[in-house]
């Protein structure tokens, strides 16, 4: 790395100072992000992911936009050899329960709390990129994919998942928003879906310099149980919360009523399983 400890909060404020800050999270959010989205949606995601590619043996592993870093903590299972883990997330709350919830391993681990468009990190110093759902939120993704192909060595690899539909629960509380609350707010239950033509990804990849760019489909399911308290825990953990919350109790109740009514489908008891699809993309830097 190119200087001193990035895992300290203070060195991160300067980089927060030039990007958009929509995404900056509380430590309460940041905890309840890993106590419920991590074990419901981002951690069978992970899995997946890692069973679906093949790990460099004791090689220097970086994921970016890593969050509470579920990747890093199953790459200790799963990284033949010692290797290098370093995670990295814009928000500091983030990075902090990522350091704190990381088992101890015979692996090398380092956390930096930065931008994904400008990494304190040599140029070719990884073998392999992670950014699990992160695109999407980069406000700059020409910026952002062009310097994580800096820091990959030639050779080294960018495996990257973004969301290839829009899961028919955020749809359905969208549909409902739209009624009760406002467009806005129904826009932005569905923001982590927004971008995910997979053939703009591609372009993408391929104008930023990567080469032999291959995208497979994952599928995995995500529990909504219980079925009303966790779609109310949902609506009332988003972007949206204040001005759903402005609404009054009858309006969030019938908001749940509106997007349960419509997911009957996916019902099994006490429980709706919502499928949802995402593009794994795996890219070389030459
Ligand atoms: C949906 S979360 C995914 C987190 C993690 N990859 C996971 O699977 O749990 C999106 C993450 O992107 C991060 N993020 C958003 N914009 C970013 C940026 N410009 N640079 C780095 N991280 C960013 C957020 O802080 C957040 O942790």
């Amino acid at each position: 790395m190119r200087y001193g400890n990035h895992t300290q909060v203070a060195t991160f404020n300067g980089v927060n100072m030039s990007v958009d800050n929509s995404f900056q999270l509380s430590t309460a959010a940041a905890e309840s992000y890993e106590n419920q989205k991590v074990p419901a949606i981002f951690a069978p995601l992970a899995k997946a992911t890692l069973e679906a590619i093949a790990l460099p043996e004791n090689g220097a592993i970086i994921d970016l936009a890593c969050g509470t870093g579920i990747i890093p903590r199953l790459l200790t299972e799963h990284l033949p050899g010692k290797g290098r883990i370093v995670g990295s997330d814009l928000n500091p709350a983030m990075i902090e329960v990522a350091r704190r919830t990381m088992p101890e391993t015979g692996h090398s681990v380092d956390w930096i709390a930065s931008d994904v468009a400008d990494l304190p990190c040599e140029d070719g110093e990884f073998d392999m990129a992670f950014v699990q759902q992160g695109l999407q939120f980069f406000p700059e993704r020409p910026a952002a994919l062009a310097e994580i192909n800096r820091v990959l060595a030639p050779g080294g690899k960018l495996v990257l998942t973004v969301w290839s539909s829009i899961s028919p629960f955020f749809q359905a509380v969208s549909d409902s928003l739209k009624q009760r609350v406002s467009e806005t707010a129904a826009k932005q239950a569905v923001g982590p879906f927004s971008f995910r033509d997979g053939d703009v990804i591609s372009s993408l990849l391929g104008d930023t310099g990567f080469t032999d760019i291959a995208v497979t489909q994952l599928l995995i399911h995500r529990p909504i149980s219980p079925v009303r308290s966790a779609t109310r825990a949902e609506m009332l953990a988003s972007v949206y919360e204040k001005e759903l919350r402005a609404k009054g109790d009858a309006v969030i109740e019938a908001v749940i009523d509106d997007a349960i009514g419509v997911l009957e489908e996916y019902r099994d008891g006490d429980c709706l399983m919502i499928p949802q699809e995402t593009h794994l993309f795996q890219a070389v830097k030459p």
